[in-house]
């Protein structure tokens, strides 16, 4: 698919949940390039209405603020009414993997503690399986990064890769001053993903991993170059 059947697949996605968006609520979004144009979107279809966000990550931030939109730290919010949010990969099930823009941890708290939350994406974004494309990424803490490499690779005898920087030298810091370790799964050693997802979350120094698998996004929204199709969960 070309990039911009790709591009016009993401904005009708994000063109539909805009249905989701209701006058006085808190909504959460996520980061990456559909999230964008959902704020650019929103921008459009909902100036002068009082809405409120919480953000999960500087980039998504920005553009909201951009756009003129209120937007409140995680921690100022009592609940979230709803999340909107991207994803790397999306199985039958509604299981995900997250985090290519390294803004995992903050989405998951955001999807996770957020009343409901809604998945907007482009059709290669489905998978029959999990994992088969794209590596888990772990957000962790920079000094347990080897340590979490070896113990990944020992017990799970798969292969993880500290992510390098792009235009900077090294490994990418995330927002939250963290290293992303991106971890292609062995798939003779494969877990169901809500148990991957509990297991290496409890590896000393993992902050947070890009599975959601526990919660699931009440609506799958996927874009096509001339249509839509959401998903029920
Ligand atoms: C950010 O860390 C990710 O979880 C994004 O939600 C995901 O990478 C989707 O990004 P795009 O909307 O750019 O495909």
């Amino acid at each position: 698919m070309s990039e911009d059947v790709i591009l016009k697949s993401k904005e009708n996605a994000a063109r539909r949940a805009l249905e989701f968006v209701k006058e006085g609520m808190i909504i959460g979004v996520g980061s990456g390039s559909t999230v964008r144009l959902f704020i650019e979107l929103l921008s459009k279809e909902f100036d002068g209405v009082d809405l409120t966000f919480v953000a999960a990550s500087y980039d998504s931030e920005l553009n909201l603020i951009k756009q003129g939109f209120r937007l409140l730290p995680l921690y100022e919010v009592e609940k979230i009414d709803i999340a909107i949010d991207g994803a790397d990969e999306v199985d039958p099930k509604g299981n995900l993997i997250k985090g290519g823009g390294a803004a995992l941890t903050r989405e998951k708290i955001i999807d996770y503690f957020a009343e409901k939350y809604c998945i907007i994406v482009d059709s290669t974004k489905l998978v029959s399986r999990l994992f088969q494309k794209h590596p888990i990424p772990l957000e962790v803490l920079p000094e347990s990064w080897t340590f979490v490499k070896n113990f990944l690779e020992t017990n799970l005898r798969g292969d993880a890769k500290l992510r390098e920087a792009v235009r900077k030298n090294g490994p990418v810091i995330t927002d939250n001053g963290n290293f992303i370790l991106d971890f292609h799964v062995n798939p003779n050693v494969e877990k169901p993903p809500e148990l991957l997802e509990e297991y290496l979350n409890s590896i000393p120094g993992v902050i947070e991993n890009g599975i959601f698998a526990r919660r699931k996004p009440f609506k799958i929204i996927v874009g096509y170059p001339n249509r839509v199709e959401v998903l029920d969960m």
